[in-house]
C-alpha cells in the first residue's frame, strides 16, 4: 500500500503566522493561523519589523499547535515546506530560519514554496476533483494575476497590473473613506449596504489584453472624495464603497472569463485575500455560469494567507522533486512569479 506523505508547511510573509499539515497535497490535518491584525490595527497598515518580532514570538507556538492538532508526532512528517518569497524580508526569514533549523535537526527534506504558487494550489484541498489544465485568478495584497495554469508545476501568467494590486486598492481606498485596517473586509462590509452606483472611470484599452491597471481607479475615489469635501457634502462610503468595489472587479470578472473562452478552457480557480469578497464570489459565479464555465471558490479560511496552500504546492514540488532547498536557503522579498 502507497505511504501517505505528511507536509509541515510553514507561512510568514506578511503579517500572519501560519502552520499547517497536510497529507497527500489534498486533505488538511491542520490549519493554525495567528493574526497579527489587532497589533497592526493601531498603525493603519503592517509594521515589517513588528511583523517580524510578533512571528518570532508565536512561531514555536503555532508550530506545536499544528502537531497536536494534526494528531501526528514530528517523525510522521516528510518533509518541511516554507514560503521563501514573496512578502516582507524580515516576516519571510523567521519562516525560512524555523524551516532549516527544523529540516535539519529532524534531518528531513526542505522544500521553498513560492507565496503566489501557494495561493494557486488553496483549491486543490477545497475541491479534489480540481485537476489543471484551468484558468487561475489571483487576486491579493500585492497581486494581480490572471494565470495559466498547465499543470500542476507549470503556469503561465498571462496578465497582471500595470500598477497597483487589487488588495492594495482596496486598502488605500478604505483609508481613504476611514476604515480601519485591513481596508478590504471593511469595504467589503459597507459595500453591501451601498444603493446608487457613482461613475468611476476605470481605464479599460483593448489593446491591455489581460492587464488591468487601478491607479486610475484610486486617484477617481480621492478625487470624488475631496470634491465633496470642498462643498462641505458628505460622503455616502456605503455607496462608494460598492462603486469602487464594482469597478474594480468588474474589470477582472470579464478579463479572466475572456481567458477561459480564448485560451479554450472551462474551469476557472481563484484564490488570494481578494478570493473573499463576497462581490467578487457572487458575480464570478454568475459570469461563469452563464458561459458554461465551472468555477473553483476556495473557502473564505483559504483565500487569505495560510499555511495549508504552502503544503499542497510543497506536496507537488516533494513529490516531483523540484525546488528541494537546503541550509543555504534565503527569503527572496521581490521573488516573481
Ligand atoms: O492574500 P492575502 O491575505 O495577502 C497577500 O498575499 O497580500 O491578501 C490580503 C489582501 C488585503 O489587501 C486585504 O484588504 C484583501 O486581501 N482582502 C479583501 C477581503 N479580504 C481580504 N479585499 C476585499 N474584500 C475582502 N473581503
Ligand atoms: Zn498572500
Amino acid at each position: 500500500m502507497k505511504k501517505d506523505i505528511l507536509i509541515l508547511a510553514i507561512e510568514s510573509s506578511c503579517d500572519e503566522t501560519c502552520c499547517a499539515i497536510v497529507k497527500n497535497g489534498r486533505e488538511v490535518l491542520s490549519n493554525v493561523i495567528y493574526s497579527q491584525i489587532d497589533i497592526h490595527k493601531a498603525y493603519g497598515g503592517v509594521v515589517p519589523e513588528i511583523a517580524s518580532r510578533n512571528h518570532i514570538l508565536k512561531i514555536d507556538e503555532v508550530v506545536d499547535t499544528a502537531i497536536k492538532e494534526a494528531n501526528i508526532t514530528l517523525n510522521d512528517i516528510d518533509a518541511i515546506a516554507v514560503t521563501y518569497g514573496a512578502g516582507l524580508v524580515g516576516a519571510l526569514l523567521v519562516g525560512v530560519s524555523y524551516a532549516k533549523a527544523l529540516a535539519f535537526a529532524l534531518n528531513k527534506p526542505l522544500v521553498k514554496v513560492n507565496h503566489i504558487a501557494g495561493h494557486i494550489s488553496a483549491n486543490y484541498v477545497a475541491h479534489k476533483e480540481l485537476e489543471p489544465p484551468y484558468i487561475g485568478l489571483i487576486v491579493s495584497g500585492g497581486h494581480t494575476l490572471i494565470i495559466e495554469v498547465k499543470d500542476y508545476l507549470n503556469h503561465e501568467l498571462i496578465g497582471t497590473t500595470v500598477d497597483d494590486a487589487v488588495g492594495e486598492a482596496f486598502d488605500k481606498v478604505a483609508r481613504v473613506v476611514g476604515l480601519s485596517y485591513p481596508g478590504g473586509p471593511n469595504v467589503d462590509r459597507l459595500s453591501k449596504n451601498g444603493k446608487n452606483i457613482i461613475p468611476l472611470k476605470i481605464k479599460f484599452n483593448e489593446s491591455d489584453g489581460y492587464n488591468v491597471s487601478y491607479s486610475g481607479l484610486k486617484t477617481a475615489v480621492i478625487n470624488y472624495v475631496h470634491t465633496l469635501e470642498q462643498k462641505g457634502e458628505s460622503v455616502n462610503k456605503e455607496d462608494l464603497c460598492l462603486s469602487f468595489t464594482k469597478s474594480a472587479l468588474d474589470i477582472l470578472i470579464t478579463k479572466s472569463i475572456l481567458a477561459c473562452k480564448e485560451k479554450g478552457l472551462n474551469k476557472l480557480s481563484i484564490g488570494g485575500g481578494v478570493a473573499a469578497n463576497d462581490y467578487l464570489r457572487e458575480n464570478l459565479q454568475k459570469a461563469c455560469d452563464k458561459e458554461n464555465i465551472t468555477l473553483y471558490l476556495p473557502p473564505k479560511k483559504l483565500c487569505t494567507d495560510n499555511a495549508v496552500m504552502i503544503g499542497v504546492r510543497g506536496y507537488y514540488n516533494y513529490i516531483n522533486n523540484v525546488d528541494i532547498a537546503d541550509n543555504k536557503l534565503n527569503a527572496v522579498p521581490n521573488l516573481s512569479f
